[in-house]
């Protein structure tokens, strides 16, 4: 009865080593839990895909995707090609079409894991990152190209709908946590945009009384979450703010390694994508250096997402034990990834 398509993308860089290992904890995960079938298929897709066909991801594989439960993705990049060809001609194009208007980045720091902070105190919030438009909607160009007098635009692109659709998602989230919510923009200079999403907020506001909000701008924030990052609870954002909010909070509760994303559409009209939030790592590729942990702990918010919250807790549990003792001893992305699914296996939750 629990059996669910997954498509695969490893991508490029450390991708394709962090991948089975969150598949693999997945597995052990579920089969503990008295099971749950995961029909894989793997889309070789990314750089080396590019390079053979000049397709980063054909309108034909688009749709294909589309008939999945979920997406499991690992990490997009390649110094062999053009900065910005993969990222939006395949992350961004499925986030925008499949309609992951909430970028969902939990943020905790967990037992035994060392923050930067010197007194980092209880860090446990979640940015809800707007995915489908802002700055990131690719609108804008050039005039002049090339000359000294040229004129690059880059337009953010915020509708209504969308900022209302994410910022409802933020409040309905709040609600069921500690009732917090802040929204950072920076509407003392972001004239049309920061006033549209300061009015939408509180246009919603009123629907959800029992949750608190305020507001910061986004370079405040960024202090608060050096110098207080107890005081969020939930957090939403502009697609670009939260891109770099992101990297800060995964940077304050112990890295990036640690650091899982789901790309959810709520409505569920298509399918989620999750994935780590770092990128391909082409620095550390091949080595069996990189910490899978991330990757893991997406392969949990796919669970949940997909209703498998047994599962999910068996995940974040063998993590959180595992992050306790992990201590500073060195281990392969694949020995890391056998000591979290035995530990799933193992965990009653
Ligand atoms: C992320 C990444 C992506 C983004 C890149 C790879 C397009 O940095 O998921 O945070 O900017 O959204
Ligand atoms: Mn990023």
């Amino acid at each position: 009865a629990r059996e669910f398509s997954i498509a695969v993308i490893a991508g490029d860089g450390i991708g394709p080593e962090v991948v089975p290992e969150g598949l693999k904890v997945l597995k052990a995960a579920a089969d503990a839990a008295g099971g749950a079938a995961f029909n894989l298929t793997h889309y070789d897709l990314g750089g080396k895909h590019w390079r053979e066909t000049g397709e980063a991801l054909t309108d034909e594989t688009l749709e294909e995707l589309r008939g999945y439960d979920a997406i499991f993705f690992g990490a997009v990049g390649d110094p062999a090609v053009p900065s910005g060809v993969l990222e939006r001609g395949l992350l961004l194009k499925m986030r925008f079409a499949f309609e992951h208007y909430v970028n969902l980045r939990p943020t905790k720091l967990l037992p035994g894991v060392a923050s930067p902070l010197a007194n980092p105190g209880d860090i446990d919030f979640v940015v809800v990152r707007e995915g489908t438009e802002g700055p990131y909607s690719g609108q804008g160009g050039y005039l002049r190209y090339g000359t000294e007098h040229e004129v690059a635009t880059e337009v953010s692109v915020n509708t209504a709908f969308g900022v209302e659709r994410v910022v409802r998602d933020a409040f309905a989230r709040a609600q069921t946590r500690r009732k917090k919510l802040t929204y950072v923009h920076k509407h003392n200079v972001m004239q049309y945009a920061g006033h549209l999403w300061r009015r939408v907020v509180e246009k919603v506001a009123p629907e959800f009384p029992d949750v608190e909000f305020d507001y910061l701008h986004t370079d405040a924030c960024t202090i608060y979450m050096v110098t207080d990052p107890s005081r969020f609870d939930v957090i939403v954002t502009d697609n670009l703010f939260g891109d770099i909010i992101t990297d800060l909070a995964a940077a304050v509760t112990g890295g990036i390694g640690l650091a899982a994303s789901g790309n959810i559409n709520p409505d569920r009209t298509s399918p989620s994508l999750f994935e780590p939030i770092h990128g391909s790592a082409p620095d550390i590729a091949g080595q069996g250096k990189a910490d899978p942990t991330a990757t893991v702990l997406s392969a949990a918010l796919m669970a949940e997402h997909l209703g498998l919250n047994d599962i999910a807790a068996r995940i974040q549990t063998a993590v959180e034990g595992d992050l306790a003792v992990r201590g500073s001893g060195v281990r392969t992305t694949s020995e890391i990834g056998d000591a979290l699914a035995a530990a799933a296996a193992a965990s009653v939750k």
